[in-house]
């Protein structure tokens, strides 16, 4: 089974094309295009959402043809088809997606694609449209139903698959024997997730999330006070780990935020304010003595600030281990990249006898991947065109469950 999944939920427009062998548990990545938007919002601190849609409508065309090509799969036609009208009201709102659309897809023959998926939510509702707009549109054109998708979901499903050739994956789903634990950390989610094997798929628990700040948008916002681009998180991990090298510590402690609190939830607002009040006070904010920070100073807060995540974090996998029997963790989102994160939770996992599935560094932040692998574990809930569900910015992957 073919299965093409498109992914425009925040900065990154992706597309991949996967062809599921249901019988061996296997899959083989076709296609993979992920274009990053990050260049655009360097200038703004951070995504942001009209731009974020602009970007997806104008690269769309462009990440499926590379992604169709490099699965050899398309056929081009000598002579240009007409496309049915229907084509100019799906993607009315987006003239320039609805130009470029038209004189691709009027080329090509329609590949022996069986299945599209689209993440709906959570994510930036305007930059949710433009994927749909355009997964309906391909939907339409090409008869070919469409299963929506929940990002999360992508997230967790890309960390039960393991790389076996170039692009030969193994799926590790019929793995989980009972009830597994899941961390999400990504731009906009701290969750610990229960995840649970259902006759239709997997169904999820939420035991524990983030009352405010999400773990990346902390190490985000933490990296724009101190004067490091969009997106912060990988800048942070490689400085804190020129501290370590060097032994650089941070000039002052900083908080672990809710790391006694008996529940499994998170606050990284208030590590936020403390490295501000700590900055502030390094460079005599409010003073007639300005400075900026040393290399050191940033090295070393850097280092503490991805200290104090790690701590919190392992902290509450440990108790939810304990609290929830289950004997595999699955880690994913866009911060499951960091190193240090990953490799504490690995001797975590290993001190408690856990067995623990992370995405490879690649399929980490967000990709079309995921949005295919969740299309196949959702292929029953396919509709057509016109069935299918609007943005959802909040979607939740499931329901509280204590
Ligand atoms: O999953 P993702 O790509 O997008 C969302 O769904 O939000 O996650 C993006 C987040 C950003 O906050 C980024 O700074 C963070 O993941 N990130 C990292 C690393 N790579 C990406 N954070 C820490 N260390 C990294 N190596
Ligand atoms: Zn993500």
């Amino acid at each position: 089974m073919k299965i093409l999944g498109i992914e425009t939920s925040c900065d990154e427009t992706a597309i991949s094309l996967i062809e599921v062998d249901a019988l061996n548990n296997c899959f083989t990545l076709l296609g993979n295009t992920v274009h990053s938007q990050i260049d655009v919002h360097v200038p703004y601190g951070g995504v942001f959402p009209i731009l974020a849609k602009r970007e997806h409508a104008h690269n769309l065309v462009a990440v499926l043809k590379q992604t169709l090509d490099s699965s050899d799969i398309v056929h081009y036609r000598s002579t240009p088809l007409t496309l049915p009208e229907g084509i100019n009201t799906i993607l009315g709102l987006d003239p320039e997606l609805l130009t470029s659309f038209k004189s691709y897809i009027s080329t090509v023959e329609k590949p022996p694609i069986d299945l599209l998926s689209v993440t709906i939510g959570p994510g930036l509702e305007p930059a949710l449209w433009v994927g749909i707009s355009f997964a309906k549109a391909l939907s339409y054109v090409w008869n070919i139903p469409v299963v929506a998708v929940n990002h999360m979901e992508g997230h967790i499903l890309t960390s039960l698959i393991k790389k076996v050739t170039h692009k030969r994956y193994d799926l590790l789903s019929h793995t989980l024997m009972g009830p597994s634990l899941a961390l999400l950390v990504s731009g906009g989610h701290t969750q610990i997730v229960l995840v649970n094997k259902s006759t239709s798929g997997f169904e999820y628990g939420i035991i524990g999330e983030t009352r405010d700040d999400a773990i990346g948008e902390c190490f985000d916002k933490v990296a724009r006070m101190l004067g490091l681009s969009y997106p912060g998180g990988p800048k942070i991990s490689k400085l804190a780990h020129e501290a370590r090298l060097n032994n650089i510590q941070s000039p002052e402690p900083l908080p672990r935020p809710m790391i006694k609190s008996m529940d499994f939830d998170f606050s990284f607002s208030g590590l936020k304010t403390a490295v501000l009040y700590l900055t502030q006070k390094l460079t005599g904010h409010g003073t007639e003595h300005l400075r900026i920070l040393t290399t050191e100073e940033v090295q070393g807060i850097c280092r503490e600030v991805e200290d104090a995540v790690t701590d919190v974090v392992v902290t509450k996998i440990r108790n939810a281990a304990e609290m929830y029997i289950t004997d595999t963790l699955i880690i994913g989102g866009g911060v499951s990249a960091n190193t240090h994160l990953r490799q504490s939770l690995e001797k975590l996992a290993q001190n408690i006898s856990m067995r623990v599935l992370l995405p490879e560094i690649e399929h980490s932040t967000d990709n079309g991947l995921m949005s295919a692998l969740a299309g196949y574990f959702s292929k029953h809930k396919a509709v057509a065109w016109n069935d299918i569900p609007k943005a959802q910015g909040t979607l939740p992957l499931g329901p509280r469950v204590n």
